[in-house]
C-alpha cells in the first residue's frame, strides 16, 4: 500500500498537470504548499511520530514537497511563456523603429577641444577656476584700480555678496599662481560675462582660452611663436598674425592679435581675436603678497599671458553669421555642425 504522503503527491501532480491557467495553479499550490496546506500539515505531524518512523517519513516529506515545488514550477513557467508568445505575436516587426537621434558636440566646445588639443601639444596644462568669482582675483589682483571702468555696475555682473561673475578668464592667472610655484604653463578653457547688449556680435556669456607661461627668460617671441602657431593649426599654414600694442593692466607691454587668411570669409580683412600681454610685475608681487613667500620674484621670472575670444574664432571657423545662434539651441542650426 503506497504511504498516504505518496498519494498526496499524486494527487497533486495530476492537479497540477490538470491546471488550465495560472489560477488554478495558484488554488493547487495554495491546497498543497500553502500555510494551512496538506504538505504543509505533515510537517506539523512529523513532531508526534516515533524515533523511528521519523527520518523514513521525513526523508520521503522532503521528496514530495520538491517534486510538487518543482512541478508548480515547470507549469507557471509554461503559462508565462504562452503568455509572452501571444504578445509578441500581436507586435507586427515590419513596422520601422523610432530611430535613436545621434547627437553631436555643440560648435562652441568644438572648437574650445580645437584649442586645447594645439596648446596640449605645445606641453600647457589645464587649469580652471569658478564662474563666480571674488573681486579681488578678477580685477585686484590683476592690478585693475577700484576706478577702473570694467569694475563699473554697468559692465559687471555683481552678486549680493559682492562677488561677480568673472570678466574673463584671467582670473584663473591668478589662482594658478597661487596653487603652485614657477615654472608654469597652463592654459583654462571657460566662460566669462559682461553686461553687454546682446546682438549678432555680442553676447553676455563669451568664451575664452587663458593662457599663462611663467618661466625664466620668457619673452615676446615666446608668445609670438606660441599664438602664431595656434592661429596656423586653426586656419593654416598661409595665416598672417599680426601684434598691436594695447593697454591692459596686469601685463605690459600689452597686444592684442589680429589675424588674416585666405580660408577665412572676407579674407583680406584683419580679424581681432585675442588680448595679451608680458605678466606686470605688479601682478607678481600681489601674488606673492597672497601667497606669502617670494615664489614670484619679478627679478627672476617673466611670463606672457593671453585670453583669447573663442566665440569669434568659432564664428570665423565655422563660418557662423550670428552669435545668438550660439545660444538658441536649434537643431538645425547644430547638426550641421555633427
Ligand atoms: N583678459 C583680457 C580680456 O578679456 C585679455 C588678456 C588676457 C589680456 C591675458 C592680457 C593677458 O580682454
Amino acid at each position: 500500500m503506497p504511504h498516504p504522503l505518496e498519494q498526496l503527491r499524486d494527487d497533486a501532480l495530476r492537479e497540477i498537470g490538470d491546471a488550465r491557467d495560472e489560477q488554478s495553479l495558484e488554488a493547487a499550490r495554495v491546497r498543497y504548499l500553502g500555510r494551512n496546506g496538506s504538505i504543509s500539515a505533515w510537517g506539523e505531524q512529523m513532531k508526534t511520530l516515533g524515533q523511528n518512523e521519523k527520518p523514513v517519513v521525513g526523508k520521503l516529506l522532503n521528496e514530495v514537497r520538491n517534486a510538487v515545488t518543482a512541478a508548480l514550477e515547470q507549469a507557471a513557467e509554461k503559462f508565462r511563456g504562452a503568455k509572452e508568445t501571444e504578445a509578441l505575436a500581436k507586435i507586427d516587426i515590419s513596422l520601422p523603429g523610432t530611430p535613436a537621434e545621434r547627437g553631436s558636440l555643440h560648435p562652441l566646445t568644438q572648437m574650445l577641444e580645437r584649442g586645447i588639443q594645439t596648446f596640449r601639444r605645445m606641453g600647457f596644462a589645464l587649469a580652471d577656476g569658478p564662474d563666480i568669482e571674488t573681486e579681488w582675483h578678477c580685477f585686484d589682483a590683476l592690478n585693475t584700480p577700484p576706478d577702473h571702468p570694467a569694475r563699473n555696475e554697468q559692465d559687471t555682473f555683481y552678486l549680493p555678496d559682492g562677488r561677480l561673475l568673472r570678466t574673463h578668464t584671467s582670473t584663473v592667472q591668478i589662482r594658478a599662481m597661487q596653487a603652485a610655484p614657477p615654472p608654469i604653463r597652463v592654459i583654462a578653457p571657460g566662460a566669462a560675462y559682461r553686461r553687454d547688449e546682446v546682438d549678432a556680435t555680442h553676447s553676455a556669456q563669451f568664451h575664452q582660452i587663458e593662457g599663462l607661461y611663467v618661466d625664466q627668460n620668457v619673452s615676446v617671441a615666446d608668445l609670438k611663436g606660441t599664438f602664431e602657431f595656434f592661429m596656423r593649426e586653426l586656419f593654416g599654414g598661409d595665416t598672417a598674425v599680426r601684434f598691436r600694442p594695447h593697454y591692459f593692466p596686469f601685463t605690459e607691454p600689452s597686444f592684442e592679435i589680429d589675424v588674416k587668411s585666405k580660408a577665412l570669409k572676407g579674407g583680406e580683412q584683419w580679424i581681432e581675436v585675442c588680448g595679451c600681454g608680458m605678466v606686470h610685475p605688479a601682478v607678481f608681487e600681489e601674488i606673492n603678497k597672497a601667497r606669502g613667500d617670494d615664489a614670484y620674484d619679478p627679478e627672476k621670472w617673466s611670463g606672457f599671458a593671453f585670453g583669447a575670444g573663442m566665440d569669434r574664432l568659432a564664428m570665423i571657423l565655422f563660418d557662423i553669421p550670428d552669435l545668438r545662434l550660439f545660444a538658441q539651441n536649434d537643431l538645425r542650426f547644430l547638426k550641421q555642425f555633427a
